[in-house]
């Protein structure tokens, strides 16, 4: 988990499901000297991300939707010294109040070229069903930073692949998420780096 001394910045990764992302995040970050996975924040008891803590033994936080959008948790975040956020695959908004305490400190990846594709109900299988119906020839994943409305703030970096006329949602979620295994530990490397200079 934690690093040690020299960490600079810590990271909490919310998941609500599988969990792949994090655990190639954990993979990337698990010898890095200044940047350190040190929270997992899940809202689904059956989702794989809590073995991946519990294998990984870095603390997790299991929250509730009523408290979560009342007080955003925020209060264990500071507490657990948090740099920054990562929604790796979080279906819940993100209410104002982490929005506010974590002001361009919450990145979120959405598996589609936004401002297209996404929004409320935009996840999993309905993204990539979305993208083969309009006859796009590309589709691809955007890293943004998170403000109160579904897949909205600013965009940091966006990676394409093509889609062809053959493919399916199924086969087009697996090249997507190609990218987001590529790309995702990096760009928050990137980005965590990039404050400093
Ligand atoms: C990813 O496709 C991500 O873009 C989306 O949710 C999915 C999470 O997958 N927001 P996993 O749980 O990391 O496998």
């Amino acid at each position: 988990m934690v690093n040690g001394e020299s960490v600079k910045y810590r990271m909490a990764l919310f998941a609500s499901g599988a969990g792949s992302n994090v655990q190639k995040i954990i993979d990337h970050f698990r010898a890095h000297t200044s940047i350190a996975v040190a929270s997992i924040v899940c809202n689904n008891p059956n989702a794989g991300v809590i073995k991946i803590a519990q294998k990984e033994n870095i603390p997790l936080l299991m929250i509730e939707k009523k408290k979560f959008q009342e007080t955003g948790y925020v209060d264990k975040l500071v507490e657990a010294e948090i740099d920054l956020i990562v929604l790796a695959g979080f279906l819940w908004r993100v209410p104002a109040k982490l929005v506010h305490a974590f002001p361009q400190k919450i990145i979120n990846i959405h598996p589609a070229l936004l401002p297209n594709y996404g929004g409320k109900g935009m996840y999993g299988k309905a993204v990539h069903e979305a993208v083969m119906r309009s006859g796009d020839s590309e589709s691809g994943i955007t890293i943004h930073y998170v403000d109160e409305e579904y897949d909205h703030g600013n965009i940091i970096l966006q990676k394409k692949c093509a889609v062809h006329p053959m493919d399916d949602a199924t086969i087009l979620a697996k090249r997507v998420q190609q990218l987001e295994h590529q790309y995702f530990a990096e760009a928050i490397e990137a980005l965590l780096l990039e404050k400093e200079s």
